[in-house]
């Protein structure tokens, strides 16, 4: 099997790469990234010399280039994991959210079309849901739960669900949809709240704790993620939408005060800023489909994934300094040019 991963060079995309060469090593991986500011080669230098993986840039919003590379790559799948994934971004400037996310997608569906029917998986988000009350904790997103975004970031994501879900109906394009819950572990860009609090907490530098620091999010592992759109890809069926999330709901200041006890660091580092607009209360997923359907659990315990998640920063310190000091962005030229 060929597979090409979009977005491959970013967190989750990056861990699914090492997930697939491991679990599949039979498959030929292709990945495609634009390598914006979230996409990193130094992610990927453990499979640049692997014999199964290529990595090619560009932008799956770019129909021709995207077209050329379908025609010349002959894929068996497609995963989308491409995309501007930062909600503070969206409120700042959201067109770029609506051209990679909504049109990078079109542009990929139809290469698939147009290629022979290619399998086609879109990684979305339970953020498409919007959010739920902090005082009902009986309810969850499941499947069926609304259509209800908020920011610009999860509007694009469901604009982006709702076309994967026209290409079925309309194209008979074998499509799946996984909206999965927020992820944390290796290789996570330090904007993001956990990799952005160890990462300052070790600098002792000020905490920025948005609102009352009480919004709950469901926090899930990455390789459990990857596990299960490896699932979706091989056994789920064709049209569906799976929830993927390991009922693990935590208030931001429960998780910033365990990153400072871990590192020995003093809560006073913690700064309550102003809130983010229109900030999501709680998210909660119900996995109970792709338990069902496809035996899906989540292996990893949370004290054992942040203990892992806060070990590789420790252990990792070049990848996350170079992102923070901007000199990432030389590392594409200095890797690439040796291919
Ligand atoms: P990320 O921001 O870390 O990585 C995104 C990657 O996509 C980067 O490598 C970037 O260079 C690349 N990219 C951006 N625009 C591109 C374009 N036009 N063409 C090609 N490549 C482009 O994001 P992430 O956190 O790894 O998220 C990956 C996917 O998972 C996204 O679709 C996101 O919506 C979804 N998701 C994320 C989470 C989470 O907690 N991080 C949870 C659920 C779903
Ligand atoms: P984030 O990692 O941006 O993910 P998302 O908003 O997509 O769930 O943020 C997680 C939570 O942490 C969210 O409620 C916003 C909050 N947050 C802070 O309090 N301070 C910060 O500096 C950041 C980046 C996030």
């Amino acid at each position: 099997m060929k597979i090409l991963i979009t977005g491959g060079a970013g967190f989750i995309g990056g861990n699914f790469v090492y997930y697939m060469l491991a679990n599949h090593s039979d498959y030929e991986i292709v990945c495609l990234d634009k390598l914006t500011y979230a996409g990193n080669l130094s992610t990927l230098a453990g499979v640049m010399n692997n014999k199964m993986f290529k990595f090619v840039k560009g932008d799956i919003a770019d129909k021709k280039f995207v077209d050329e590379l379908f025609s010349k790559e002959k894929f068996d799948a497609c995963i989308n994991f491409a995309a501007e994934s930062h909600v503070d971004r969206s409120i700042e400037d959201p067109q770029i959210f609506l051209i990679t996310n909504i049109i990078g997608t079109q542009v990929l569906m139809d290469a698939c079309r147009f290629n022979g029917n290619i399998r086609y998986h879109q990684v979305s988000t339970d953020e498409v849901y919007g959010d739920l009350p902090l005082d009902r904790p009986d309810l969850m997103f499941t499947e069926d739960t609304p259509i209800h975004t908020s920011s610009p970031y999860s509007s694009s994501k469901a604009g982006a669900d709702l076309l994967v879900l026209a290409y079925y109906r309309t194209y008979g394009l074998p499509v799946t949809i996984s909206r999965c819950s927020n992820n944390y572990g290796p290789y996570h860009f330090p904007e993001k709240l956990i990799p952005l609090m160890i990462t300052r907490a070790l600098a002792d530098e000020t905490l920025p704790v948005y609102g009352d620091g009480k919004n709950v999010r469901d926090w899930l592992y990455v390789e459990d993620h990857c596990h299960a759109i490896d699932l979706i890809l091989h056994n789920g069926r064709i049209g569906e939408v799976y929830n993927v999330g390991g009922h693990n709901e935590m208030s931001n200041i429960d998780i910033v005060k365990l990153i400072l006890k871990k590192l020995d660091k003093p809560e006073s580092l913690i700064k309550y800023v102003t809130d983010r607009k229109g900030h999501d209360r709680r998210y909660a997923i119900d996995p109970a489909k792709i338990h069902r359907e496809l035996g899906w659990l989540p292996q990893t315990k949370f004290a054992d994934g942040i203990e892992k998640t806060i070990a590789w920063y420790l252990d990792n310190k070049k990848w996350w300094q170079d992102i923070i000091s901007g000199d990432y962005r030389n590392y594409y030229d200095k890797m690439y040019s040796k291919r």
